[in-house]
């Protein structure tokens, strides 16, 4: 039975353990999304933690889909340099290093992007301020391979993967949600419209990625909002997920942000990762909330994910992690 000590065989690489350091954004990039010294130092720190795994903030692939002006970015050959030095601190931790890769769509604001935001439909994700607008069929097929490249450069700077970012109502999220994707063309309607977009990004993106690195999706399974995405539902179908070329999911939701306020307590996603662990063979990692070692390892145990993701908690402490596995010997 694994537990939360028990290293993980992922394609080529193995996490140590089954910990892993979510994404958490610092915006601390000049308004080029240029890395900062202060940023690397950030994952320098925390990587020393001993996690399984640490998977950098969410990178912009076009400037077009940047959420804050200090944002990282991955959109052109000149981020490469500076990811190099994050994903260097992430393995001189012994963690594997994953870059977060993301389009902030309808939630990009005017502010960040000098342009209007860019979504499925022209519905607001609950709480943002700004309406946007449909992309066109054209600017929707450009964005595979924007993906794709931002894929090419998370390696050539060093990383083990990406995870393309399907939560937290930006893009994919936007078009899987039938919340937000009321369109009537091939990327809309049916669930099979609804998934055209993420299942091309995946797919573009395994093809630039080779056979050895990781693909990571951080799957929104969970909208939180009523006509938005079920856990049930997004179980149906996350073996879609799977074939497109997936290694492992990562479950959160919350179409309005990945904390919603009505969440609390221990692994408040938890269950959502679970219900989609149950449909598919690849692991699963779980999030929300969770600070207590005993529990972590409990939901490892049981079975309800293979692996848990820690966020504020190791925000709050870096060595939570080593802490963590000490307190379970
Ligand atoms: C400051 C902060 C920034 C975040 N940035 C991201 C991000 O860039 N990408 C992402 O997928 N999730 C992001 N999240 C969500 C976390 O990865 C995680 O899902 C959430 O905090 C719940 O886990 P926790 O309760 O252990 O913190 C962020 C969370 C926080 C607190």
């Amino acid at each position: 039975m694994p537990t939360l000590s028990t290293p993980l065989p992922l394609r080529s690489h193995t996490l140590r353990n089954r910990i892993v350091m979510p994404p958490m954004a610092n915006n601390l990039c000049d308004d080029e999304g240029r890395v900062s010294d202060r940023l690397v130092e950030h994952y320098r720190r925390h990587a020393a933690g001993g996690q399984g795994m640490v998977i950098v903030e969410h990178a912009y692939v076009t400037p077009r889909g940047r959420v804050d002006p200090h944002q990282l970015g991955i959109a052109r050959d000149e981020h490469v340099a500076g990811l190099a030095r994050i994903a260097a601190a992430i393995h001189e931790g012994n963690a594997v290093a994953i870059a977060q890769i993301t389009h902030g769509g309808a939630r990009c604001p005017s502010s960040a992007t000098g342009a209007e935001p860019l979504g499925p439909s022209d519905i607001r994700v609950p709480g943002d301020a700004e309406d946007p607008r449909p992309m066109t069929p054209a600017e929707i097929q450009e964005i595979p391979g924007l993906f794709a490249a931002a894929a090419r450069r998370a390696l050539a700077a060093g990383f083990d993967g990406v995870e393309v970012h399907g939560a937290h109502g930006y893009l994919l999220n936007e078009f899987t949600s039938p919340f937000t994707n009321r369109r009537s063309d091939a990327y809309g309607g049916s669930v099979d419209g609804r998934l055209r977009l993420p299942l091309e990004t995946l797919r573009a993106v395994r093809a630039a990625l080779g056979p050895s690195a990781l693909l990571l999706y951080r799957f929104g399974a969970d909208d939180g909002v009523d006509g938005g995405l079920t856990p049930h539902e997004a179980a149906r179908f996350a073996p879609r997920l799977v074939e497109a070329g997936v290694d492992l999911l990562d479950v959160s939701g919350g179409l309005c942000g990945s904390r919603p306020a009505d969440r609390t307590g221990q692994g408040f996603f938890v269950e959502a990762a679970s219900i989609v662990r149950r449909a598919v063979t690849i692991p699963v990692a779980g999030v929300g909330g969770i600070t207590d070692p005993l529990i972590a390892d409990r939901m490892i145990r049981e079975g309800l994910v293979d692996l848990v993701c820690v966020g504020r908690a190791q925000l709050k402490d870096p060595a939570w992690a080593r802490k963590a596995l000490e307190a379970l010997r």
